[in-house]
């Protein structure tokens, strides 16, 4: 999506470690106006999906997939990250690792907001190592509702995540997908998508 790749060259700030700050558009200050975009981008992509529900993950995940389920006309639920180990019965449980923050986290979804019936599209803000997402595709999977799509804002397509996801058959759709990017020059290249 031009309009997203635009926005990263011109505001996102490219950090060692091959991380790229979008805090004063995406994930902290938040463009809604942009999101609005992405969420109609999106509806085009997912139109004949039928989706009756969209499912994302705090914290940075719920901005975008608010705005996206708005465009859907379909409710929004996000997994909370809970430090807990003693979850009672009426959740649905994944774990998660997180790379960059070295930690694992329980992630949790009420019984009582996704079953048999959906039709979810995941949505997030960041596609790295896929570990997030990997999380929500299993507590769907609990859940006995089906995963039509999976709809992300930005994919760092030479982290693994991606190909592992595409390679399971999923309908993945990153709005852009960055390729490459350089602190030092403050470069960054994204992959040509249709
Ligand atoms: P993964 O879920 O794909 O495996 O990602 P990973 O563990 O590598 O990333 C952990 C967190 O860092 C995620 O947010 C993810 O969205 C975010 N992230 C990954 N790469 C980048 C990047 O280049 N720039 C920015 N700004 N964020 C990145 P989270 O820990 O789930 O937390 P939250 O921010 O959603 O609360
Ligand atoms: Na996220
Ligand atoms: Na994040």
């Amino acid at each position: 999506m031009k309009l997203l790749e635009e926005r990263i060259k011109k505001d996102g700030v490219i950090k060692e470690g091959n991380v790229v700050k979008v805090d004063s558009f995406l994930n902290h200050q938040m463009d809604v106006q942009l999101f609005l975009e992405m969420a109609k981008e999106f509806k085009s992509k997912f139109a004949s999906h039928n989706i009756n529900k969209i499912l994302t993950i705090e914290s940075s995940g719920i901005g975008i997939a608010a705005i996206v389920a708005l465009e859907f006309g379909v409710p929004v639920v996000f997994a909370k990250k809970s430090k807990s180990i003693n979850i009672d019965g009426d959740m649905y449980t994944a774990e998660v690792e997180s790379f960059t923050h070295k930690c694992k986290n329980q992630v949790i979804v009420s019984k009582k907001f996704l079953g048999p019936e959906d039709r979810v599209l995941i949505i997030d803000d960041f596609l790295a190592n896929g570990c997030a997402l990997q999380g929500l595709i299993s507590i769907v999977n609990e859940s006995g509702a089906s995963v039509e799509g999976i709809g992300i804002a930005i994919e760092k397509g030479f982290q693994s995540g991606g190909r592992a996801i595409r390679n399971l058959g999923f309908h993945l759709e990153s709005l852009a997908i960055i390729d490459s990017m350089d602190a030092a020059t403050q470069s960054i290249e994204f992959r040509a998508q249709e």
